[in-house]
């Protein structure tokens, strides 16, 4: 990272957000700090540093600027379909009850989408959802459940009918289904895991961070799933080094943790209180 008054700001964001900026891609983040210096209209980061500690709004502003919530339901249909068809009856068959957790939920239609496939499945009572992410607002949006046309595209009429209310500006998921889902805070480039999950989705959230920090990510999610738990990965990702990190690849975007040690560093005492 080249952009001068950058150790300066690496600190101030440290202190009032928690999110340590090392561990995100530099090249990337120096381009999209500077289109932000130009549209916040101050000219270097030191500047910028103390607009963040003086204006409290321009902190959400912040974290609104490094985390983009884009999401909808069934995101990939077709690795859904799987999810559905072959990789959750597998989980099911192994372990009376399943931990899933969704990793970098947004707004929750992750998380529900998950939850509507395990009703269909007959197999809700069976499992433990939990799902976390870094944005408080995105996750009050979650709770509450109502979605725009946009993320409901891949919902056929069916799914609509037995699983959402159609409410004025858009759709909300009923409340056996939002029952189903814990939403709570989590950094996770900072904040603990939980643990013995039997599959985690972590789709579309790694795009920013550093090669160093998706390693140990990957490291702790395979700390964080039983032994042959399942990782789910976003349609454009997937593991350079999956075995090394501890992960046999399934099928595309599927990876199981290998049994054995724990390939993970750093897995902390697990807080899996919901909020
Ligand atoms: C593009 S959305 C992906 C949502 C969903 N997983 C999907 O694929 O549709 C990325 C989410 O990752 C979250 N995120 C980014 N950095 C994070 C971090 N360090 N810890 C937890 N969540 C993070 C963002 O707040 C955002 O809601």
């Amino acid at each position: 990272m080249n952009l001068p008054g950058y150790p300066v700001f690496r600190r101030t964001v440290l202190e009032l957000t928690g999110i340590d900026l090392d561990l995100y891609k530099g090249t990337q983040l120096e381009r999209r700090l500077q289109a932000l210096l130009r549209r916040v209209g101050v000219p270097d980061l030191v500047r910028y540093s103390r607009m963040l500690r003086e204006e409290s709004r321009r902190v959400q502003e912040f974290r609104d600027f490094l985390t983009i919530n884009v999401t909808e339901f069934f995101r990939n249909p077709d690795k859904f379909r799987e999810l559905k068809e072959s990789i959750l009856p597998d989980l099911l068959a192994r372990s009376p009850r399943v931990r899933i957790w969704s990793a970098g939920c947004s707004t929750g239609a992750e998380p529900y989408s998950v939850a509507i496939i395990l009703d269909e499945l007959g197999a809700a009572s069976r499992a433990e959802i939990l799902a976390t992410d870094i944005d408080e607002r995105a996750l009050a949006q979650a709770r509450l459940g109502v979605y725009s046309e946009r993320e409901m595209k891949e919902v056929d009429p069916e799914r609509r009918r037995r699983y959402f209310v159609p409410t004025g500006d858009g759709w909300q998921v009923i409340p056996a289904i939002r029952r189903r889902v814990r939403f709570w805070a989590m950094n996770l480039l900072a904040d603990p895991f939980p643990e013995g999950c039997d599959l985690i989705l972590c789709r579309n959230v790694v795009i920013y961070f550093s090669e160093e920090a998706k390693d140990q990510l990957y490291r702790r999610f395979r700390a964080a799933l039983k032994p042959g738990g399942v990782l789910f990965v976003g349609g454009t990702e997937s593991l350079l080094r999956a075995r090394e990190l501890g992960f046999a690849p399934i099928a595309p975007f599927f990876y199981r943790a290998i049994p054995g040690e724990p390939a993970g560093a750093g897995v902390g005492a697990g807080s899996t209180k919901g909020r």
